[in-house]
């Protein structure tokens, strides 16, 4: 008899080099698969192995084909962000076209690629006149731990080295980096880890739902709150403030009127470098390129990711004002940067994705159209009885729900609504994303008005049942 550990280990591998070289779809292989080697990012891993890995089979604009082949709306464009719609041919062919022609090369040592350097001129075309420099990374995260060392060496280039304290706020969401984690104003992503580390603070964000106070006023005790940290910790130690101009992961945070323009103003009052996490709102979300131009928050640094290239290839971005470029440039050696700094592949993505939205005029779509139609649909979703209120900016909202009188959902603790609402809509067939006691949507700016009217009539089929005491049976 062989050793049982090696049979089982034998057999898992056998299993593995079967399916991997079969074309058919074995969902219960797939599934003991995952289990055995797949950590999934931000999941509950007894609760998902329970139910069985979703494996999504293949999507064409709004919709996807899910492990049963069943089609699913999707409500949140993946993760905020395939823009375009998904199966796009234009960015396909970007992408093979690149890959022929030079699938890699670094951006190191004043050496790059046709690809980056028309994507950092188009870039300076579309975001605020002031930020003419961008420096690449590979996600939001990268963008903003790059954002923050950039913060630091302008302080110490400027001869201000004590200006490191960075400012957040409460509900924000920034990423998954050490420092980045560290400005993420979500209890759920600091605890674990033992962060924030020294040196990051956060201040209210604008959530009045729930504080009796009316969005306005609450915003106003907001930016006061925010003074007092200043004045209290000292504006000479104080570096940046990272601001997500509509908090998203953080349960859809619109800024309450004069908000922004407050903090805008209070950053510049006390030298503090305004950073604009656009990660979410970049690229049209809001109905313009930018929140930035929206609010006019004329930003000392900007990150995006996401939107960029409608997820199709990961990329990051971090834009930066001309000041902070030539304090940059003339301070020597700048020894920042990753290998995929500016990866061709990326760049010739994010190119053809520029195209697709200038051309389809998307982001005038957003604006004109399916994004008025969206919060239409959405404000009419606020008077269903298992609805508290609702928020929501362009193509993004959210809303919050009530507990039910029955059924076990009745009894159940607080966050229990919003992970309940996600699988029940996923049932009756359209994704939305579950924080906390809320449900989010942000569908792809390509979604069409019949696929509008019938997100919201799946979201309010989900409703009933969950105030009807339901529960999802998957
Ligand atoms: C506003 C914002 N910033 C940063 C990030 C982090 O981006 P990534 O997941 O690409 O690291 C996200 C991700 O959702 C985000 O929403």
């Amino acid at each position: 008899m062989g050793n049982p550990v090696r049979v089982a280990l034998a057999s898992a591998r056998k299993e593995c080099c079967i399916l991997v070289m079969s074309t058919s779809f074995d969902l219960a292989a797939l599934r003991r698969l995952d289990a055995a080697h797949h950590l999934h990012p931000f999941t509950d891993h007894a609760a998902l192995h329970k139910a069985g890995t979703h494996v999504i089979r293949s999507a064409k604009g709004c919709t996807l084909v899910d492990e049963t082949g069943r089609e699913l709306l999707d409500g949140l464009a993946g993760l905020w962000c395939t823009n375009i719609g998904y199966g796009r041919e234009e960015i396909l062919n970007a992408v093979a076209d690149q890959m022929r022609q030079v699938a890699f090369y670094p951006s190191f040592f004043n050496t790059t690629t046709e690809p980056t350097i028309r994507l950092a001129a188009r870039l300076a075309e579309l975001v605020p006149r002031e930020l003419g420099h961008v420096i690449f990374a590979n996600s939001g995260s990268e963008a903003n731990e790059t954002a923050l060392k950039l913060v630091r060496a302008y302080w110490k280039l400027r001869g201000k080295p004590e200006k490191r304290t960075v400012l957040s706020r409460n509900y924000a969401y920034h990423g998954v980096g050490l420092a980045t984690t560290s400005l993420t104003g979500l209890p759920s992503c600091l605890e674990p880890f033992d962060l924030p580390l020294p040196g990051f603070l956060h201040v209210p964000g604008p959530l009045a739902y729930g504080t009796g106070k009316s969005p306005v006023d609450y915003g106003k005790w907001c930016i006061e709150e925010t003074e007092r940290t200043i004045a209290r910790e000292g504006a000479h130690t104080i570096g940046a403030m990272f601001v997500e101009p509509v908090q998203g992961a953080g349960g859809v945070i619109v800024p309450p009127a004069g908000y922004l323009t407050q903090l805008r103003e209070l950053c510049r009052r006390n030298e503090i470098l305004f950073v604009a996490d656009e990660v979410i709102t970049g690229f049209g979300r809001l109905g313009a390129w930018f929140a930035s131009e929206l609010w006019s928050l004329a930003p000392d640094l900007m990150t995006v990711a996401k939107g960029i290239t409608s997820g199709y290839v990961p990329l990051g971005a971090t834009f930066v004002r001309d000041e902070i470029s030539e304090a940059l440039s003339k301070g020597g050696y700048l020894a920042h940067g990753f290998t995929y700094t500016g990866h061709p592949v990326a760049c010739a993505a994010a190119l053809a994705n520029l195209e697709v939205l200038t051309r389809e005029k998307l982001v005038e779509r957003v604006r004109d159209d399916v994004g008025p139609r969206f919060q239409a649909a959405l404000a009419k979703v606020a008077s269903h009885p298992a609805v508290a209120e609702v928020r929501g900016f362009g193509l993004i909202g959210a809303f919050e729900m009530k507990k039910p009188l029955k059924g076990p959902l009745a009894s159940a603790g607080p966050n229990a609504l919003g992970p309940a609402i996600h699988l029940l809509a996923r049932e009756e067939g359209v994704i939305v994303r579950g924080i906390r006691d809320l449900g989010a949507m942000s569908p792809p700016f390509v979604v069409t008005h019949s696929e509008l009217d019938r997100m919201f009539a799946l979201v309010t089929r989900a409703l009933d049942r969950m105030w009807a005491g339901e529960v999802a049976k998957s």
